[in-house]
């Protein structure tokens, strides 16, 4: 029986950048799509971003791919549904813990982004992003009137929340070492010196690192200082685990690194990347990017970054390596042959780059 996804298009662009992963998945193996409704698509539908339907959908699909939530304008009435709590929604049904953004440096776009090519040459790295806890996951509230309106958020772990993610970055660590021939290392980025949640953060990934991953070499970054060396010397990381927030701004920090936000792909699992090899994981595909409301529906959004996120699903949640590598070596040759599109300064449309993919395939 062919794997089934679920494909939740969303809002500006994700259709059409989900069209272009759907195709070029279709050209790769044989697999069933069923596309529903989801973020502010589907508020205009039903009045919420993700409904039951669609939620037992996901939890009996293989795989899960998403292209983006979103609209231009945030609802000012705090009651209002929101595109992007679909989204939340549904990574916290699915137990999706565990978020995976991998960040390189494509040698044919070494002349796009602010960088100075040595300093992001052969830059690749990937950063865990903990993903259904802390400030998304604590206790919210608004309350008062006038100037006594208060407002809080709430930062909350557990040492076994951490150590779960933590586990997926070490085994990620060590499974990048060994096809790299290099020694493992992780660096963990947190607050320590100000938030009790990063003291236990630290506390939990030292004693796991030393207890099961004496092999990994572990070192910790506080967020401020941590940020500036991601965005300097990047070229120095190779596996970045942090929490939540902190996780949500680093990836985008990131994302010049590759030359555009438009390139970067991401996967949520509910469990360790180690496992895919004999289990596939299931989970939640997506690009990092938004739904752009400037450019959709123009046929230019760069699908590269879905089509990426298509390879993980291939890797993570089917357990299919070969595939997924094939499908990253036909992003590298079409950029390799020129097949830009304007985030990264090329004319290339939609269809272009999913063409010169497909083209590279065969
Ligand atoms: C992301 C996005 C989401 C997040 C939004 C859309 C809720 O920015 O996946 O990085 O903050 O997690
Ligand atoms: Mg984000």
């Amino acid at each position: 029986m062919s794997p089934r996804i679920v494909t939740l298009p969303g809002d500006g662009v994700g259709p059409e950048v989900v069209n272009s992963a759907v195709e070029v998945l279709r050209a790769v193996g044989s697999l069933e799509f069923s596309a529903f409704p989801f973020g502010a698509a589907s508020i205009e539908l039903t009045g919420l971003p993700l409904t039951d339907e669609v939620l037992d959908a996901c939890r009996s699909a293989d795989a899960v791919l998403v292209g983006a939530v979103g609209t231009a304008h945030q609802p000012t009435d705090p009651a209002a549904p929101r595109p992007g709590q679909g989204l939340l929604d549904l990574r916290a049904a699915l137990g999706l813990y565990a978020n995976i953004r991998p960040v390189r440096a494509w040698p044919a776009l070494s002349d796009m982004g602010p960088y100075r090519t040595e300093t992001v040459k052969d830059a690749d790295l990937v950063i865990v992003r903990e993903l259904t806890g802390g400030l998304y996951a604590g206790t919210r509230g608004l309350r008062g009137t006038g100037a006594d309106r208060l407002a809080f958020d709430t930062c909350v772990y557990t040492a076994g929340e951490i150590e779960r993610v933590a586990r997926v970055a070490f085994e990620l660590a060590r499974t990048r070492a060994h096809s790299r021939r290099r020694p493992a290392r992780l660096t963990s980025i947190d607050k320590a010196n100000v938030l009790e949640t990063s003291r236990l953060w630290r506390d939990v990934l030292t004693a796991l690192g030393a207890a099961e991953y004496p092999g990994v070499r572990l070192d910790h970054l506080l967020v401020d200082s941590g940020a500036m060396a991601l965005v300097s010397t990047p070229r120095r990381f190779d596996v970045i685990i942090t929490e939540n927030m902190f996780g949500d701004i680093l990836s985008d920090a990131a994302a010049p690194i590759s030359g555009s936000l438009g390139m970067l792909a991401s996967a949520s699992l509910a469990g360790s990347p180690a496992e895919s090899m004999t289990k596939p994981l299931g989970g939640l595909y997506e690009p990092v990017h938004g739904s752009a409301p400037d450019i959709a529906g123009q046929g230019v959004a760069n699908p590269y970054g879905a089509i990426l996120s298509a390879a993980l699903l291939l890797r993570y949640g089917l357990g299919l390596p070969t595939e997924a590598a094939a499908l990253e070596d036909a992003v590298e040759g079409a950029l390799a042959a020129g097949i830009r599109t304007r985030d990264i300064g090329g004319v290339a449309t939609t269809a272009d780059a999913t063409r010169a993919v497909l083209g590279q395939l065969r």
